[in-house]
């Protein structure tokens, strides 16, 4: 009897210390290769895989080695953000006839997730993945690219002009104000979890998870503001926007040089574009029929040089194409109601007469950046002249009673500041 258990228990001492060993293999060799956190039991292996020549160091979605533990994100393989297939499918509708290899050429290269350290970066300290930081989601949400926004980076024009000021990620930026929740410490995170973007859900949290209607406010006590408009429709300070993008392709054209000062975009392409602004958004209906802020995605411009001189019409829209979006620029304070009650120039529905661009004299084919007409939406539609005229811009009792109620209200707030001064 005796015998038996003193077999077992030398088995069992001879396997620990194999696997002890096996360990030890690793870190005979390895140190500082100690695992903290979540991931201190399972080991090395589960990681890093034999492979035939060592042991396996890759860690892109296709090596599956972390989703073998997290089956439960496994679609973050079909996200946008690793297919990119939205993009793609515009800009190759837009490109494809002028130039088959556009996206290849143009796009290709800038951001897209292709491994879980693209977010979960790897710290070296710890041998440990770490929790997303904001920082890590604007190594590509930033430019034209919701996220700068959120932490008050407004865009700049390309010419190299205006390549001074804040920088980051070897882009140079206007310095705005920040949203709120930025101020009051809140990631990307809080509102954005693994959950929904490996299930493609654009957020998490909405607003009103977290917040309650203080119906004392002028504005929230109105019942259409609140069923038809996005909450960020009122309280997004401001929205980076770019009206009119020129792609300049030159083929066997040593005139390339004199666009030296604009964006490289590569051997072949220039970028450049009509205007860039950081101001008050516009507003049309988004997908789920609320008024939501609004602006260009992409209002391109293509001009084709072949050997110095161009070929077909130069300057020749391709698209006008916006996009309903969330500038994630909040604060409390908003515009006033005349803004967006009597302002058509809110709705891009501007009349040419009060233009101060005049894009015609030009030569390029739209007359008007603040006016749909000729432009469209992909993902939501532009308020009509109609509706404008009958639902927004009204002057009605009850209006005209709030309306006066709000002023009387912000009277009363600079009396105060009287007072107090
Ligand atoms: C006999 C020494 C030795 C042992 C034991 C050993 N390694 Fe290595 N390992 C090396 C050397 C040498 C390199 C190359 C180092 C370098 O390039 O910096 C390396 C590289 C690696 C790399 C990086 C590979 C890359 O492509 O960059 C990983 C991951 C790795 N080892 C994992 C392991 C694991 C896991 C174990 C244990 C199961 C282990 N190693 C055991 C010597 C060893
Ligand atoms: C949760 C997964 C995970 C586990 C478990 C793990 N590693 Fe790593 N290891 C990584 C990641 C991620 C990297 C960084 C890869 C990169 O930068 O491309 C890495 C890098 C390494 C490297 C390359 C050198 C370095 O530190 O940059 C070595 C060597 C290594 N690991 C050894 C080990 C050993 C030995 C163990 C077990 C004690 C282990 N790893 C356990 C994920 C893991
Ligand atoms: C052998 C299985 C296994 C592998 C392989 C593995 N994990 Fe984990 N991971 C776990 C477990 C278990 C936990 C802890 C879960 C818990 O506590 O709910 C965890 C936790 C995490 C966490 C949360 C950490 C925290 O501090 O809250 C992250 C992020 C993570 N893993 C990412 C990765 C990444 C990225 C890889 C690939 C480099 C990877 N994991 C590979 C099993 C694994
Ligand atoms: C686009 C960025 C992004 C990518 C890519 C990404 N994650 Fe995450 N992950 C996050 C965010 C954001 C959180 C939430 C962190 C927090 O709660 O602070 C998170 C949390 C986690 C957690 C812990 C919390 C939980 O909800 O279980 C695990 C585990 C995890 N990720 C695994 C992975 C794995 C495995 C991959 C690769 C297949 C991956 N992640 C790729 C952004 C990402
Ligand atoms: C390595 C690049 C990269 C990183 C890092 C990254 N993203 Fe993305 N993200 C993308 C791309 C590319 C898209 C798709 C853009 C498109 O389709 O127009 C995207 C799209 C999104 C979307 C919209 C999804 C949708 O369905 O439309 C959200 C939300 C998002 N990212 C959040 C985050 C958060 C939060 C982080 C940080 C935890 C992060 N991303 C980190 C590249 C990245
Ligand atoms: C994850 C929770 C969360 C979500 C989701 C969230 N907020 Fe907040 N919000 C906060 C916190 C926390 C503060 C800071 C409160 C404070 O310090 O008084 C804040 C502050 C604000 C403020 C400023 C309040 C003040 O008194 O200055 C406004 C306005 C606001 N949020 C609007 C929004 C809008 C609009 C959305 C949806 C786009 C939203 N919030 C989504 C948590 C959240
Ligand atoms: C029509 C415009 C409008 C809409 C739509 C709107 N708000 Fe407001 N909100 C305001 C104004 C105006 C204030 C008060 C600003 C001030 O006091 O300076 C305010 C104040 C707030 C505050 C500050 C805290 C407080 O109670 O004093 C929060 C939080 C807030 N709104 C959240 C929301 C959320 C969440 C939604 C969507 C359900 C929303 N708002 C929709 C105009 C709007
Ligand atoms: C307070 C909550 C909150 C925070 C913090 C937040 N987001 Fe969002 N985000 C949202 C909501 C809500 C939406 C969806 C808006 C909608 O569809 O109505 C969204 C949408 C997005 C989108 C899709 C943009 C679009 O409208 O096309 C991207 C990309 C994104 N967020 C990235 C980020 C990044 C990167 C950060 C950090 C820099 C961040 N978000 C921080 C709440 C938040
Ligand atoms: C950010 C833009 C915006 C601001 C600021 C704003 N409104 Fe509105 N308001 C709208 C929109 C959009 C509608 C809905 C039009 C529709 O029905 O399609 C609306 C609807 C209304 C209605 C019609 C409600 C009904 O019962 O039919 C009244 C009244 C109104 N607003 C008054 C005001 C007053 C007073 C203020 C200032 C205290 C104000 N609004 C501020 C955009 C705004």
């Amino acid at each position: 009897m005796v015998k038996k258990s003193i077999i077992v228990s030398l088995m069992i001492l001879f396997i620990n210390s194999y696997l002890a060993l096996a360990n030890n293999n690793c870190s005979k060799c390895h140190k500082n290769t100690h695992l903290n956190g979540k991931h201190r039991d399972i080991g090395c292996i589960p990681c890093h895989p034999k492979t035939e020549k060592h042991y396996s160091n890759i860690f892109t979605f296709n090596n599956n080695n972390c989703l073998n533990c997290h089956k439960e994100y496994e679609n973050i393989k079909n996200s946008v953000m690793h297919t990119r297939i939205k993009e793609k499918y515009q800009v190759e509708k837009i490109f494809y006839k002028y130039d088959k290899n556009f996206f290849n050429k143009n796009c290709a290269k800038s951001c897209h997730i292709n491994s879980c350290l693209d977010c979960h970066e790897y710290n070296t300290k710890k041998h440990d993945i770490d929790l997303p930081q904001t920082e890590t989601c604007l190594k590509c949400h930033n430019g034209y690219f919701v996220g700068t926004d959120y932490v008050g980076l407004g865009i700049k024009d390309d010419h190299e002009r205006y390549q001074i000021g804040k920088k980051l990620h070897d882009k140079y930026y206007l310095s705005m104000l920040k949203d709120i929740h930025y101020e009051k410490g809140l990631k990307c995170n809080n509102c954005h979890d693994m959950i929904s973007l490996s299930k493609g859900d654009i957020a998490t949290k909405r607003c009103n998870e977290c917040h309650t209607i203080n119906t004392d406010i002028i504005e929230h006590s109105i019942n259409a503001h609140i069923e038809k408009m996005e909450c960020y429709a009122c309280h997004s300070s401001w929205a980076p926007m770019e009206f009119g993008t020129f792609f300049i392709q030159f083929i066997n054209s040593k005139n390339k040089k004199y666009f030296r000062w604009l964006t490289e975009k590569n051997d072949e392409y220039v970028k450049s574009s009509y205007f860039i602004t950081n101001s008050e958004p516009l507003l049309a209906k988004n997908k789920k029929d609320k008024y939501s802020p609004v602006r260009p995605q992409f209002i391109y411009f293509f001009t084709k040089i072949v050997n110095n001189v161009p070929v077909g019409k130069e300057n020749k829209l391709l698209a006008a194409n916006w996009k309903t979006f969330f500038p994630h620029t909040i604060r409390k304070e908003t515009v006033l109601c005349a803004n967006c009650h009597f302002n058509p120039k809110k709705y891009v529905l501007q009349k040419d007469k009060d233009r101060i661009f005049l894009p015609e004299k030009e030569g390029l084919e739209l007359t008007n950046f603040y006016n749909s007409k000729n432009q469209n939406i992909i993902n939501g539609k532009f308020v009509t002249e109609k509706e404008f005229n009958e639902k927004i811009k009204i002057s009605t009792k009850k209006y005209k009673r709030l309306y006066l109620k709000k002023i009387n209200e912000l009277y009363n707030v600079l009396n105060l500041i009287d007072k107090n001064q």
